[in-house]
């Protein structure tokens, strides 16, 4: 079953920071873009590292070990294209408040 699950205020969010937070025991790595938020597993699939001490440049998330990068509104891998996108977590805004939703 999947529940949405407050994280961080939406503002405390910023366009070029990744932020990990943690939902049902999941790493996620929130994103902004513009105004839309994304939440992705916060595991870069190339060797499983964590991704949100990248950095978010024109809409790209690059991976700050060996640079893979990731379309930041998709989680397209832009580097290998035919690589497996990141895994996507579904985002509304309630109250100013980020929810994502985990499966339990
Ligand atoms: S762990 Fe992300 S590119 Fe290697």
């Amino acid at each position: 079953m999947a529940n949405w699950h407050p994280t961080v205020d939406e503002n405390e969010l910023s366009e070029d920071t990744p932020q990990a937070v943690t939902v049902e025991g999941e790493s996620i790595v929130l994103c902004k873009v513009k105004d839309q938020v994304t939440a992705f597993i916060n595991s870069c699939p190339h060797a499983g590292l964590p991704l949100d001490s990248g950095d978010v440049t024109d809409g790209v998330l690059t991976c700050p070990f060996h640079g893979y990068t990731f379309n930041v509104c998709t989680g397209k891998n832009t580097t290998f294209e035919t690589d497996p996108a990141l895994k996507q977590f579904p985002v509304r805004i309630v109250d100013g408040k980020v929810e994502v939703q985990v499966e339990e």
